[in-house]
C-alpha cells in the first residue's frame, strides 16, 4: 500500500491584482499560480524551483497557509490545512523565508525569540531550557547568541536563529524559501549542509523553494520546475537533472555550469563552481518576468520562448503527462514523442 503523503497541495491558483505605477490605477490581475498540484511524503526533500516571479513565494505561502489561496487545497495527513486552525496544528507547518532580518524582531534578544513559541505552546520554563539548549545544537549556534540582538549577528547565523525558531514546535514541514539566496556563497553552503544534515538526524519533511537549480540537486529527492505560475515538469532530482523533458528545464541546466558535479561533490564546491543561475539565466533570455500566457489567454506560456514552439503550443496548453514512472513533463512535443 502506498504510504498517504504528509501534505498535499491540489490545484492551487492565486491572482493578484498588480497595482501600476500610479496608486489609483489598478492594473490586470496576474494569476501567480495557476493549478499547482503535488504531493511530498514524510521524509522528503521537494524542491521548487523557477526563476523570479514564477510564482514560487506564493505556493510557499499558500502551503504554509500563510496566503489563502483562490481554488485548491493543501491537506496534511489527509485533513485541510488552512485557517482557522488550533495552535497545535498550525504549529505543524513553519516557515523559514530569505529575509531574515525582516523575520526577526530587532528590539528583542534572540533567546527571547527563540523562547517565544515555546511560551505560546505552554511549554514550562524547565523544558524551554532543554529544548533551546538542543535546537542551538542542532543548528551550530553558541549559547552566547541568545544575549544578543538580531542586528549584532551575521546574516549566516541570523538564518540558523530561524531555522531553529522554525524547529523549535517540532513542525511535520518545514518550508524554505530561499533560504540562503541573500548569503555570500561560502555562508550559503553551510546552511545547505545544516540543512542536509538536519534532514538526516530528525527525518525533517522539507519543501525547499530555489531560483537555484546546484542547491535543489544538492539537497531534495524530487523537484518541481515551475513556470508562469505552473509546474512543467517534477519528478526525481536525478530523473529531472540527468533527462529533462521539458525545453524550459534544459535550459535551466544549460545555464549550469559544464563541470557538471557529481552527487559527492559538496555543495560549497558545487556552488562556488558557478555564478548565479537566475543572473546567467535572464542574462540570456530576453524576459525577466515569464509571460503569463498568450495574449488570448491559451497556449503554452514558454511557447514565446521556445525554439521548437508549433502553432499546437501557441493554441493550446499542455497538461502534465507521465514520461515514466514519477517523471511528468507538460509540453506538447514531448508528448509526441
Ligand atoms: N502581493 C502581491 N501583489 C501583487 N502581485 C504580486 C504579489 N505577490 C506576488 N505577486 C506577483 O505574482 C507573481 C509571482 O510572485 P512570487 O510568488 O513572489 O514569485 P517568486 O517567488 O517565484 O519570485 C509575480 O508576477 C509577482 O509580481
Ligand atoms: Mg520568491
Amino acid at each position: 500500500m502506498q504510504q498517504q503523503p504528509l501534505i498535499s497541495a491540489s490545484g492551487l491558483v492565486r491572482s493578484y491584482r498588480a497595482s501600476r505605477a500610479g496608486l489609483l490605477r489598478r492594473g490586470p490581475e496576474v494569476r501567480a499560480v495557476d493549478g499547482v498540484s503535488f504531493a511530498i511524503r514524510a521524509g522528503e526533500a521537494f524542491g521548487l524551483v523557477g526563476e523570479s516571479g514564477s510564482g514560487k513565494t506564493t505556493v510557499g505561502r499558500m502551503v504554509s497557509a500563510t496566503l489563502r489561496p483562490d481554488a485548491g487545497t493543501v491537506a496534511l495527513l489527509g485533513e485541510p490545512f488552512a485557517e482557522p486552525m488550533p495552535l497545535a496544528r498550525r504549529a505543524k507547518v513553519q516557515a523559514v523565508f530569505q529575509d531574515s532580518l525582516g523575520a526577526l524582531n530587532p528590539r528583542l534578544r534572540i533567546g527571547r525569540q527563540l523562547e517565544e513559541p515555546l511560551i505560546v505552546h505552554g511549554i514550562g520554563a524547565a523544558e524551554r531550557r532543554v529544548r533551546i539548549d538542543g535546537l542551538l545544537a542542532d543548528v551550530g549556534l553558541p549559547r552566547s547568541l541568545l544575549l544578543r540582538y538580531p542586528g549584532e549577528v551575521s546574516g549566516g547565523q541570523r538564518q540558523r536563529v530561524l531555522l531553529a525558531r522554525a524547529l523549535a514546535l517540532r513542525p511535520d514541514l518545514l518550508v524554505c524559501d530561499e533560504p540562503v539566496s541573500a548569503l555570500d556563497v561560502s555562508v550559503q553552503a553551510q546552511v545547505v549542509n545544516l540543512l542536509a544534515d538536519l534532514k538526516t538526524r530528525h527525518a525533517l519533511t522539507l519543501l525547499f523553494i530555489s531560483h537555484d537549480l546546484r542547491v535543489v540537486r544538492h539537497l531534495c529527492d524530487r523537484v518541481a520546475v515551475l513556470f508562469a505560475g505552473r509546474i512543467v515538469e517534477s519528478g526525481a532530482v536525478a530523473e529531472v537533472i540527468g533527462s529533462p523533458a521539458h525545453p524550459y528545464t534544459r535550459a535551466l541546466i544549460r545555464a549550469l555550469p559544464a563541470d557538471r558535479p557529481g552527487p559527492r561533490r559538496t555543495a560549497a564546491r558545487a556552488i562556488a563552481a558557478a555564478p548565479d543561475l537566475a543572473t546567467q539565466d535572464l542574462a540570456t533570455q530576453d524576459l525577466a518576468i515569464p509571460d503569463r500566457a498568450t495574449p488570448d489567454g491559451a497556449g503554452c506560456a514558454f511557447a514565446a520562448r521556445c525554439a521548437a514552439a508549433t502553432p499546437t503550443c501557441r493554441r493550446s496548453a499542455p497538461v502534465l503527462r507521465s514520461l515514466s514512472a514519477g517523471h511528468e513533463a507538460a509540453c506538447h512535443l514531448v508528448a509526441a514523442r
